[in-house]
């Protein structure tokens, strides 16, 4: 099964993409752990991708294109998998045809998260991620059991820097300005389900599966 999950910032595309993955034994690629993970290694494409990022912009289509491309191509995808995050503009989702033509493997259905900017500026406010595991906890809707620490791993919960305020604020204007038009790119392919996620995480999983057509 090939996924997209579109949505703002804060609309728990990535926690319900880390569940589905697990209990269907998909590929889960979020451009933004991707993204992350280079930050934190130092590498080239991390301190390219770091501007952007802390100033809540979009890193160049080229970047993300290219991460995209090799990881669809990587042996633990071929099972199936859910694109979160990706893409993201109107020249990653003509890439992403592309490659999707190359592996003659098309999209299966493109779930659009819904949920209302006071609720997203919430969670993501009050998100905690493990610094060692990645791990994802919320101060109020997902508290971890030990204050300041990870329950899996006991590693150390930070705030993600692009997680203030107005920071979020500038996230979702892009994604007013460039993500949502995709949602009109991808009805007119008769690819698209709205999923009303602003319920909580179990209520939101049911209508994410029977959006994607799982039981
Ligand atoms: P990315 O990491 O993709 O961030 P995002 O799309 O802004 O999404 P988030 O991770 O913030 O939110 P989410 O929808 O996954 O929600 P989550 O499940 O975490 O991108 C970060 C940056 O990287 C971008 O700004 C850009 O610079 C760059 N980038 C990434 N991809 C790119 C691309 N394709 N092109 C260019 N640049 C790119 O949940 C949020 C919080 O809410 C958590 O604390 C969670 O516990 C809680 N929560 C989740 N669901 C619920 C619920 N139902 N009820 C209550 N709380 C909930």
């Amino acid at each position: 099964m090939r996924l997209v999950f579109l949505g703002p910032p804060g609309a728990g595309k990535g926690t319900q993409a880390s569940r589905l993955a697990a209990d269907h034994g998909l590929c889960q690629v979020s451009t933004g752990d991707i993204l992350r993970q280079a930050v934190a290694n130092g590498t080239p494409m991390g301190r390219k991708a770091r501007e952007f990022m802390d100033a809540g912009r979009l890193v160049p289509d080229e970047v993300v294109i290219g991460i995209v491309r090799d990881k669809l191509a990587a042996p633990e995808c071929a099972k199936g998998y859910i694109l979160d995050g990706f893409p993201r503009t109107s020249g990653q989702a003509r890439a992403l045809d592309d490659i999707l033509l190359d592996f003659s493997a098309p999209l299966d259905r493109v779930a659009a998260f819904v949920v209302d900017e006071n609720s997203v500026v919430e969670r993501l406010s009050g998100r905690r991620t493990c610094s060692a595991c990645q791990a994802m906890f919320h101060v109020k809707f997902a508290p971890p059991k030990a204050g300041g620490q990870c329950d899996r791993c006991g590693g150390t919960l930070v705030q993600r820097d692009d997680d203030r305020e107005e920071v979020i604020r500038k996230r979702l204007s892009v994604y007013a300005e460039s993500t949502r038009p995709l949602l009109d790119y991808y009805r007119q392919q008769g690819l698209l389900t709205e999923v009303s996620a602003g319920g909580a995480v179990d209520v939101v999983y049911a209508a994410v599966k029977a959006a994607v057509g799982i039981r």
